[in-house]
């Protein structure tokens, strides 16, 4: 229940899917949360929802492709609370039409992908980190993709973009661990949020053969690692990857065949 009392937390991106899960469990937690979406009614909703449970949580206006959203974000957060303990960098997207191979993507689109997937949370970061080591410490937790750690057939930029964000964290967890601040990045793999439902079934079905926990992940599957990295239980654990993706990867290619014979 208090694993996170009186943490105040950012989820940018956190009206809907893994940011809103994460908004809801840190809030179940005893953190203050500051949920920052472009949706600002769906960050309302949810905020409302915090409270109406007891907890505390405030509505903010995000537009993650601009700069100085984000900076006014990280300033109306620091207004309402007084200080910063935890960003959860959430915020992130690609379009799959213009998101696709080398040599087929919508290279108009490079911009887009970048600023949503990386510099955002690059600049959030840069943000948030005075702040923290004014207040002896902080939690910072990124978000990449299994396309960021494992080769696929698309989306290139995307995948180019989350796995700046592990190079980033590690930077971040080395430069900044002596002021007590801890950077990690998660990996989801197929989580069933608002995107889902575009997925084609023959892709469904090739992802279920290949992977290990026979169903596709939740937004709680990574809401409940969000708590964790945001928690003082990780006062140790910096600068790691965490791939939430039920395993698909680990398994020697044949398996899936194999397990069929
Ligand atoms: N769902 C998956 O299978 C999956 C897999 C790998 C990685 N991820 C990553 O996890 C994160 C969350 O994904 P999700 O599936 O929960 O997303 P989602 O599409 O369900 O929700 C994304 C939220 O971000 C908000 N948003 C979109 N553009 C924005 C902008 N410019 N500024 C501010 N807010 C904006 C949306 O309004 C929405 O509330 C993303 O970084 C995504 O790349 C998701």
């Amino acid at each position: 229940m208090n694993r996170l009392k009186q943490k105040v937390c950012i989820v940018t991106g956190g009206a809907l899917g893994i940011g809103r899960s994460a908004a809801l469990l840190m809030a179940a937690e005893g953190a203050k949360v500051a949920v920052a979406d472009i949706d600002l009614a769906g960050a309302e909703a949810v905020a409302a929802t915090i409270r109406q449970a007891g907890g505390d949580a405030i509505a903010l206006p995000l537009d993650a492709l601009q700069e100085e959203s984000i900076a006014a974000m990280v300033k109306a957060t620091q207004a309402a609370y007084g200080r910063i303990d935890v960003l959860h960098n959430n915020v992130g997207f690609t379009d799959g039409r213009r998101d696709n191979t080398v040599l087929g993507m919508d290279w108009d689109y490079w911009d887009t992908v970048i600023q949503l997937n990386l510099k955002s949370t690059v600049f959030a970061a840069r943000c948030v980190l005075p702040l923290m080591i004014e207040n002896g410490g902080g939690s910072i937790i990124n978000t990449a993709s299994m396309a960021a750690v494992q080769g696929m057939t698309q989306p290139t930029m995307y995948a180019t973009a989350k796995s700046g964000l592990m190079a980033f964290s590690r930077s971040v967890a080395v430069q900044y661990g002596a002021k007590g601040i801890r950077c990690n990045t998660i990996a989801p793999g197929m989580i069933m949020t608002t995107r889902a439902p575009n997925w084609p079934k023959p892709m469904l079905e090739v992802f279920r053969k290949h992977t290990p926990v026979p169903r596709f992940g939740l937004p709680e599957d990574i809401g409940h690692l969000v708590v964790y990295l945001a928690s003082d239980e990780s006062g140790y654990v910096t600068g790691q990857l965490f791939q939430v993706d039920g395993g698909v990867g680990i398994m020697n290619p044949t398996t899936a065949d194999l397990l069929t014979l």
